[in-house]
């Protein structure tokens, strides 16, 4: 069975951006010239998602319109002659959007539960824009094809250092393959003896029955619907795998993360990336304060 939808939640705070999300959705920040939420829009679409599925909430409809057909723009562009702006702007609303919102900003589990009716009873794909992958197949891409293979649900892993195991949702399981494992267990955000230091990363292949396991979970760490807790749930009765993917990634949801993926990804760009490393290479490189 192919992977044809994706659900991308987006109906967080953006708290660590403050000031800057207080009216502009986190999902908006620009990475070099594109919202940070086109990267992971862009990246299904290259991996054979038909139907995108994005969990709003307060504050979000920049999102909408993002996706939306611009007449008046597009005209404007097709006056102008700005015909690689103005081919790069269709592109992307040509796909099929669906929007469903998240009253109350409970958890990613719970986020995951507001597109239960639009997913349906079919395996789909969960991405969170915040994790920016550079890599040279698609992320996702590399999932659904785990995905042919074991026919269970799949979830990105990537090895972290152990002092950083603390920040992440943690696998426990035995690797079948290279860089293929059988998940016994999740933790989210391990305070102490981390079972591994393969880190949950914001790509999942998952089948419908997620959505009963994120109806017998309650609140946990944070006091939020947590994916990882109905990851375990879903164990129960199902098996489910993780695979280390091939791919720099970026936690673009942090400050840091943020920077560290808008250098890299304009230092990759025609036109941008040669003055860019000519002016990275002449400053003084110390911290300093101003
Ligand atoms: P985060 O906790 O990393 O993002 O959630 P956030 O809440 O937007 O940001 P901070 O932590 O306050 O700075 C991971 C992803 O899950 C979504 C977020 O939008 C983000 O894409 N999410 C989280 C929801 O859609 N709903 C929730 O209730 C929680």
């Amino acid at each position: 069975m192919s992977i044809r939808k994706a659900v991308f939640p987006a109906a967080g705070f953006g708290t660590r951006f403050l000031p800057a999300t207080k009216a502009i959705p986190k999902e908006m920040l620009p990475l070099v010239d594109k919202p940070l939420i086109q990267y992971a829009v862009e990246e299904a679409s290259s991996s054979g998602i038909e139907e995108i599925i994005i969990i709003t909430g307060m504050g979000k409809s920049a999102i909408e319109d993002h996706f939306d057909v611009s007449f008046q723009l597009e005209s404007l562009l097709k006056e102008k002659g700005k015909l690689d702006i103005l081919k790069s702007i269709e592109e992307i609303s040509e796909l099929h959007f669906a929007y469903t919102r998240q009253k109350k900003p409970l958890g990613l589990g719970h986020a995951v539960y507001c597109a239960k009716n639009l997913v349906d009873d079919e395996p789909f794909a969960v991405l969170l824009g915040d994790d920016i992958i550079d890599s040279k197949v698609p992320v996702l891409k590399q999932l659904t094809d785990v995905f042919t293979d074991v026919n269970a649900s799949v979830i990105a892993v990537q090895r972290v250092p152990t002092d950083q195991t603390h920040l992440y949702g943690i696998i426990d399981g035995v690797e079948i393959k290279p860089g293929l494992h059988r998940v016994s267990g999740l933790v989210e955000k391990p305070k102490d003896n981390p079972p591994s230091n393969l880190a949950v990363i914001g790509r999942y292949i998952l089948t419908p029955e997620i959505f009963t396991s994120i109806e017998k979970i309650g609140a946990g760490s944070g006091g939020e619907i947590q994916l990882t807790d109905a990851i375990n749930d879903l164990l129960a009765s199902e098996e489910v795998y993780a695979f280390e993917f091939e791919g720099d990634r970026y936690d673009a949801g942090d400050k840091l993360g943020f920077l560290k993926a808008n250098i890299s990804l304009a230092l990759k760009r025609p036109g941008l990336g040669e003055e860019l490393s000519e002016f990275i290479r002449g400053l003084d490189l110390k911290p300093r304060r101003t």
